[in-house]
């Protein structure tokens, strides 16, 4: 029997896991990445994205799993495929990949009850220097905010690492979407933002299981949600990226849930 109840919250309302739900996780999000590893394969120009996303939903079943996003709050895909000036939360259709689209690909999977999110960029045809620069940006600001966890540094730590790294490189950070808590469930507290004063924000714990997963544009951060009430675009149509790992503050540092089992996390082309 799973003990539903052990571990506690603390007053930021952030859940302390215990020692054995560390396996859970990884398992979970290990298969998360398996799939992004697999979808290299089926970006390419011409490609729909509503055929990657037919591709996630059946991988997601054989490997014995179960899509977080069929049915949540209505949604109904197996992924997130945002092309572009597409921030985030792209609803996958019968739209073709066009030669140098960047697209971004958002799968979260359940297996025993635990979360698994992950996200990462890919490209149809030729990169541009530019496109590239991107996501090379994004890729190392998620990197530069997973150094920041470890116990007795905060949330504001996270954020600040991200956010300057991003602006060193005259590049802005996206404030309307964060990271989140997750574990046994999909999305609890807290916000993970990513950005933010070091030093401010709840103190790190060793059991905090939460995203980063930040969003970076070439131009300004505002967003605006389309009228599908989902796909969140760039207000400027600027091009933006976003990578995602599941993480847990461990005793020194950091455990990273969803690392690619093929070393494919980025790059995924070339
Ligand atoms: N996986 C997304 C996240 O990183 C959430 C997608 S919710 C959906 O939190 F309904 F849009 F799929
Ligand atoms: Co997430
Ligand atoms: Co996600």
């Amino acid at each position: 029997m799973i003990d539903e109840t052990s571990g506690r919250t603390t007053r930021d309302g952030i859940r302390i896991y215990q020692d054995g739900d560390y396996a859970g996780m990884h398992k979970a999000g290990a298969v998360a990445a398996q799939i992004l590893d697999e979808v290299t394969e089926h970006v390419f120009v011409g490609q729909t994205t509503g055929a990657i996303d037919d591709f996630i939903r059946k991988r997601v079943e054989e490997l014995g799993t179960t899509s977080a996003t069929i049915g949540y709050k209505g949604y109904q895909h197996a992924s997130c495929i945002s092309v572009n000036h597409v921030v985030c939360h792209g609803i996958p259709s019968d739209k073709k990949l066009k030669d140098g689209d960047i697209l971004n690909i958002d799968v979260t999977v359940i297996l025993d009850g635990w979360f698994g999110d992950t996200s990462r960029m890919y490209v149809a045809g030729k990169l541009s220097r530019k496109t590239e620069r991107l996501m090379q940006v994004t890729h190392d600001a998620l990197m530069k905010g997973i150094e920041a966890v470890k116990p007795g540094n905060t949330f504001g730590d996270i954020g600040h690492a991200i956010q300057s790294y991003v602006e060193s490189h005259r590049m802005s950070v996206v404030r309307d979407f964060c990271g989140h808590g997750l574990g046994r469930v999909f999305h609890a507290p807290p916000n993970v933002l990513h950005y933010g004063r070091a030093g401010s924000g709840p103190v790190l714990e060793e059991g905090m299981f939460f995203t980063i997963e930040p969003m970076v544009n070439l131009g300004r951060p505002e967003t605006k949600v389309l009228a599908d009430e989902w796909t969140a675009v760039t207000r400027d149509k600027s091009l933006s990226a976003q990578f995602e790992h599941s993480v847990g503050v461990t005793a020194d540092g950091v455990d990273i849930f969803t690392l690619s089992p093929a070393g494919k996390f980025h790059p995924t082309y070339g």
